[in-house]
């Protein structure tokens, strides 16, 4: 594997700024020096992840994941050190030296072949739909109401028979591993190589940049014996839980809304009606990475699912997914039809963009779905459900938006404010009480549950000391070396931390900075950006280092102390070693009252 030198790393990091980076995934707010947000790593409600400018560091003050812009994104997008790399010298525009290395350079351009097998097919397809023998799927878009702008900015398509697709592709010079590896054909137990697309209406799905990555095919007919849609599978170039249909276009129209949808047909059925800030998940569980990829083009995201049971659980999910990462997530509420595609073509694109203004939140469609299990006709259902929304309500924290629901309800549903009122201020007490006595809510550091109990106040001293070592180098380093020693850290994070920066040769805090940094150890890079980012109200740093050492010192001789009574209990100890132990007794408690 190719090392990328240092000198790169940091050309790199000086061209992806943490803030600007952090920001494409989390919403930061600016207070002080520092930003905050909603950790993406971790569920809360409270904002405990911060960032900061001058570090360049990050840190979540819940879960305890912290590091710099490389560990951000490997966390974030799940890539190895390398990628990672990679991903970020692309962002920045920085350019990387040619790959000496064989085996990546090959899949490299496996995937670069796979990609124009794909676009190749894409035409192909897209083509052959044009054709006279194409007539049934010809005969299906035109029943589907989909027109000619539509299927050419969609690239749809008619799949072929038997080995028409392999043919074709050979004819170009592709070879069988690179047409295999895309899914496209399979080669039977007889050698044969045969399409895995036959005779469907083809989908191509592109990546975000417009690269066809994966293709969905649907059957013509009503014949349920075939499955009604077939997709490609995973491959080198695809991940299915990565990409969303037709971000590509929703992209460019630079919405800060995007609605989301189950099927291609959707997806494909409202753009062609002028709504085209659509995507479509292909499925109904929303993943955590289309979340992701949904929060980086919009600030709100408005569901608009299949109305059967499964889309409304699926929304639920989704709805939390993309509130955890800080999105804007709301719910379009359809009737009279199944899916928005047919919505559209029975009631046109001016109604359905109605239905998108009055989509509503996460809470509010929890209520609307705890409604349908009550009859409100009834006395004590109504009083169960009035506790069981006071419970979802409690927990809305901003209080003006708490407000608002609580008007809403009361209206919707004939519920007296009051009522309300006084059932959410008793839950909220309990919540608060239990939250209290709940050993789980109480932090905890990973490294304490492992050794001896180790006080947050010893903690809070070490990650200090190593503060003020990396942050005022010069004027601590003589002190805090001749004084403290590694040992005498309890945490073995700390050590490590230590060690590494009293070994570097490197004497200035920049460089020391960067040494931090290319430890690749992430519980090494979590307690290093906690450090930096703790607030230790430090007035005098001189000051500071002396408390410090007189504590350490202190310490250290009140162990001796001990250790020297223990030996002096010991009556077989000779004369001359007894008054040498007597003396350095006497020595420390003089020291130790001094102090
Ligand atoms: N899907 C699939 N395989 C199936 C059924 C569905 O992969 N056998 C995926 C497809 O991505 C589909 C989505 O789930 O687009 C939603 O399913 P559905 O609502 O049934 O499909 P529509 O897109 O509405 O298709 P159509 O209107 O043609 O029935
Ligand atoms: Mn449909």
């Amino acid at each position: 594997m190719v090392q990328y030198s240092n000198e790169l790393k940091e050309e790199i990091r000086a061209a992806n700024d943490i803030v600007d980076v952090i920001s494409q995934y989390v919403t930061l707010k600016r207070s002080g020096r520092n930003y905050f947000g909603i950790c993406p790593f971790h569920r809360e409600k409270s904002p405990s992840f911060s960032v900061s400018p001058d570090r360049q560091y990050f840190h979540c003050f819940g879960c305890h994941k912290g590091g710099d812009v490389f560990t951000f994104i490997s966390e974030i997008e799940k890539l190895s050190f390398k990628e990672t790399i990679e991903f970020l010298a692309e962002r920045g525009h920085v350019t990387l030296p040619i790959e000496q290395d064989e085996g990546f350079n090959e899949k490299q351009y496996l995937k670069d072949r796979m990609y124009k097998v794909n676009l190749e097919t894409t035409l192909f397809f897209h083509e052959r739909l044009y054709q006279p023998l194409a007539k049934i799927a010809q005969n299906y878009v035109k029943e589907r109401k989909l027109d000619n702008n539509t299927l050419k900015a969609f690239k749809i398509g008619y799949s072929g028979e038997y080995n028409e697709l392999y043919k074709h592709l050979k004819s170009q010079g592709f070879k069988d591993n690179e047409i295999l590896a895309t899914g496209l054909v399979n080669k039977n137990d007889r050698g044969e190589f045969i399409d895995r697309f036959r005779k469907r209406l083809m989908f191509p799905i592109m990546s975000v940049n417009g690269k066809v990555v994966a293709f969905g095919g649907r059957r013509l007919d009503n014949n349920e014996k075939s499955a009604k849609y077939i997709n490609s599978n995973e491959n080198l170039v695809y991940s299915k839980k990565q990409h969303l249909f037709a971000l590509n276009l929703a992209k460019q129209t630079n919405s800060k809304q995007i609605i989301l949808v189950e099927g291609y047909m959707d997806a494909i059925s409202l753009y062609q009606r002028g709504i085209q800030n659509v995507v479509a998940s292909l499925g109904t569980a929303l993943t955590e990475e289309q979340g992701r990829l949904l929060r980086k083009y919009s600030e709100q995201v408005l569901m608009s699912y299949d109305s059967d049971g499964a889309g409304q659980e699926a929304i639920m999910r989704g709805l939390e997914i993309l509130g955890t990462q800080g999105c804007d997530a709301r719910v379009i509420q359809m009737e009279g039809a199944k899916d928005p595609d047919e919505y559209v073509i029975k009631y046109g694109s001016e109604r359905f963009n109605l239905l998108a203004k009055n989509a509503i939140s996460l809470v509010e469609f929890k209520v609307k779905m705890l409604k349908s299990n009550y009859n409100l006709e009834n006395a004590t259902d109504k009083v169960r459900f009035l506790k069981e929304i006071t419970e979802i309500l409690s927990q809305v924290e901003n209080k003006i938006e708490q407000e608002i629901y609580i008007d809403k309800i009361s209206k919707q549903y004939v519920i007296s404010k009051e009522a309300i009122y006084a059932e959410v201020n008793k839950q909220a007490y309990k919540n608060q009480s239990s939250k209290d006595n709940n050993i789980l809510n109480r932090p905890v550091h990973k490294e304490v549950k492992v050794k001896e109990e180790i006080s947050e106040a010893i903690i809070k001293r070490e990650n200090m000391i190593l503060y003020l070592l990396i942050n005022h180098y010069e004027e601590s380093v003589v002190d805090i070396t001749s004084n403290i020693l590694k040992e005498d850290f309890k945490l073995e994070v700390n050590q490590k931390i230590f060690e590494a920066i009293t070994n570097s040769k490197e004497k200035s805090k920049e460089r020391i900075l960067q040494v931090l940094s290319n430890i690749e150890d992430s519980d090494l890079q979590s307690q290093i950006s906690e450090i930096m980012l703790s607030d230790y109200e430090i007035t005098s740093v001189q000051k500071c280092i002396e408390d410090i050492i007189i504590i350490y010192t202190k310490e250290r001789l009140n162990n001796r102390k001990l250790a020297i009574i223990k030996e002096l209990e010991n009556s077989n100890l000779p004369n001359e070693e007894v008054s040498r132990l007597e003396v350095e007794l006497n020595n420390i408690i003089i020291e130790l009252a001094k102090m």
